[in-house]
């Protein structure tokens, strides 16, 4: 199987998620912003968090570019302070390509004094077991 681990960051969260996520699954995190190449994707975990109610504009522009032919499933691990409000616009983008989107994990992030000192190890660790979770029930699938 194919995977592949994009993250979108302005605060850096995403990428210590990412990161973590990386180690438990042994393949690189790429940043959006370096234009990461998908041929042939299985799954793709992309990683990002919440500004205003939705995804970064940096995020939302890799989605668009995203070819269905290329990627055919994403793992969506969103990091933001309300803990419950998913990247909607990239989901939304992600269905009308044909792209299926298995499944939301939700980290817990910050905000001025909200959330203070999230996301933590606590989260980094639940974020890579999600994403080795995925994988497993994933494995032998095509
Ligand atoms: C300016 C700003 C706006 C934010 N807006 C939201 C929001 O609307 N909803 C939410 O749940 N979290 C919001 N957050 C929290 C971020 O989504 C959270 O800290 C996330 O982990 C940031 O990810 P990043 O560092 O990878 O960019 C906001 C944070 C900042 C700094």
């Amino acid at each position: 199987m194919n995977v592949k681990l994009v993250y979108c960051t302005r605060t850096n969260h995403s990428k210590k998620i990412a990161d973590s996520i990386a180690a438990a699954i042994q393949i690189p995190a790429e940043n959006v912003a370096d234009k990461p190449a998908l041929e042939n994707v299985d799954l793709l975990f992309l990683v990002g968090g919440i500004y205003s109610g939705d995804s970064l504009p940096g995020m939302i522009a890799f989605v668009e570019s995203l070819d269905q032919n290329k990627v055919r499933r994403v793992a969506l691990v969103t990091s933001c302070v309300s803990y419950k409000m998913p990247q909607k616009a990239v989901r939304n983008l992600l269905l009308n390509k044909g792209i299926v989107v298995v499944d939301e994990f939700m980290c817990k992030g910050s905000f001025l004094i909200f959330g203070l000192r999230h996301p933590n190890q606590t989260d980094f660790d639940n974020a890579a077991q999600y994403a080795k979770g995925i994988m497993e029930n994933m494995s032998g699938m095509k």
